[in-house]
């Protein structure tokens, strides 16, 4: 992936921008997240970080469960190979006619957000002739400082209060489905073993607190995840190597002690697992300078790459691009490094380091494996969504390019 000689020649093959992966890095990073966690653990990958299903095929012959948020999400992990069994469908809003599909597809377990998500499933569940196992997401009362991006503790539409199901219990049961566990997700890019193991305690917390409470027959606990890695910038996966004896022991005096049967723990990742396999390809259209900062206008911008990070989400936005042209790798002055899209936001980065290049040139963006295409703006100006290739150590194994299109569905609207 360093030799600028083969992304190069993807580059003149499949076209600009391009995204290049490579699935060894895949297997690398599941072996690092896996040495990581007690040795039980089940570990699911969060498609909404890439749902490609090279990539969750890869993923899933290495032992890796699905966590899914969309029917897409689900379609692309059973593409990939996966029975409905191992798939976990997770996020708010579920809707029953998403709900239906994934229990067509043999899902049974559901991460619940509240009560009345709960209630939707059992009723999913009854018109589908089944019965479906929640897990009930939390949101701690109370949440560590620090890094990351916190998706709870405060106002969330993520999970039910904790302090809420201590109240009124009642309310979270439902026909046609079981309570048999909990799932806590307390924040993402936690890139310190040490501060992600106390966000790990104050998951475990919430789920001592909740089962005070509820007193479920206790199954399974996924205690999320939050695995942190470079985005878009150099830099190697972090070790989460210490986590491991930290989580044996909140299992041992925390959770186990809850359950009175084997307990079935899950994390989930998606970030760490896909972060460092992809590259993001862009070749420079245009060199100019404005107001006097030199302006380098790329044919990708956060229509393809991170666009949720343009929208100053997970996190602001400073791709780092390297140039893959030969004799050019002294960094000159800053410039703005800017997408083809007609507004403002469309900016990878603001001062970013770059040798004299010209157009025509390529520069090449690490660790853009995770949030990349599907977190961007592909719609907005309809430019072709960049192809999707995929190297297994140095070799071209499949390449792909999503179409956007309108189909017509007036005539399906028709009694
Ligand atoms: C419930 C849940 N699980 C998993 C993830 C994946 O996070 P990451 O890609 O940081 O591992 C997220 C991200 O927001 C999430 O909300």
């Amino acid at each position: 992936m360093t030799d600028p000689t083969p992304l190069a020649e993807l580059a003149e093959r499949y076209g600009t921008p391009l995204y290049v992966y490579e699935l060894s890095e895949l297997r690398a990073a599941h072996t690092a997240l896996r040495q990581a966690l007690p040795e039980e653990a089940l570990l699911y990958y969060s498609l909404k970080a890439n749902p490609h299903p090279e990539l969750v095929r890869e993923l899933t012959a290495a032992g890796c469960r699905a966590e899914v948020c969309s029917e897409s999400e689900l379609d692309a992990a059973r593409a990939a190979g996966l029975p409905g069994a191992a798939v976990l469908c997770t996020g708010p809003g579920k809707t029953t006619a998403e709900l239906r599909h994934a229990l067509e597809h043999g899902v049974r377990r559901f991460s619940v957000e509240s009560p009345v998500d709960l209630t939707r499933l059992g009723a999913a569940a009854r018109a589908a002739g089944t019965r479906a196992e929640a897990l009930l997401r939390l949101n701690p009362d109370t949440y560590p400082a620090g890094a990351g991006l916190a998706m709870g503790g405060a106002p969330t539409q993520f999970g039910s209060d904790v302090s809420w199901v201590r109240s009124s219990p009642g309310a979270f049961r439902a026909e046609g489905v079981d309570l048999v566990g909990y799932h806590v997700y307390t924040g993402s890019n936690v890139q310190e073993p040490d501060q992600l193991a106390h966000w790990f305690t104050a998951a475990a917390d919430a789920v001592v607190q909740a089962q005070e409470s509820l007193r479920i027959d206790l199954r399974m606990v996924d205690l999320g995840g939050g695995f942190g890695h470079p985005y878009l910038t150099p830099g190697a996966r972090p070790g989460f190597g210490a986590l491991r004896p930290a989580l044996r022991e909140l299992v041992k005096d925390r959770l186990a002690p809850l359950a009175e049967r084997p307990l079935e723990l899950a994390f989930e990742s998606g970030r760490y697992l896909v972060g460092a396999a992809g590259r993001f390809v862009v070749r420079v259209q245009d060199v100019k300078v404005s107001k006097g900062r030199r302006i380098v206008v790329a044919d990708g911008g956060i229509n393809a790459l991170g666009g949720m990070a343009g929208l100053r989400r997970i996190p602001p936005m400073a791709a780092t691009a390297v140039t893959l042209a030969a004799g050019s790798a002294e960094p000159l002055d800053e410039a703005v490094l800017t997408g083809p899209l007609c507004t403002t936001l469309d900016v990878l980065n603001a001062r970013l380091p770059l040798p004299d290049v010209r157009p025509g040139d390529l520069l090449s963006i690490p660790n853009c494996g995770a949030y990349g295409m599907t977190a961007s703006l592909l719609a907005f100006l309809g430019r072709r969504p960049p192809a999707e290739v995929f190297l297994d150590a140095g070799r071209v194994r499949a390449a792909t390019a999503l179409r956007l299109s309108h189909h017509d569905i007036h005539l399906r609207r028709q009694p």
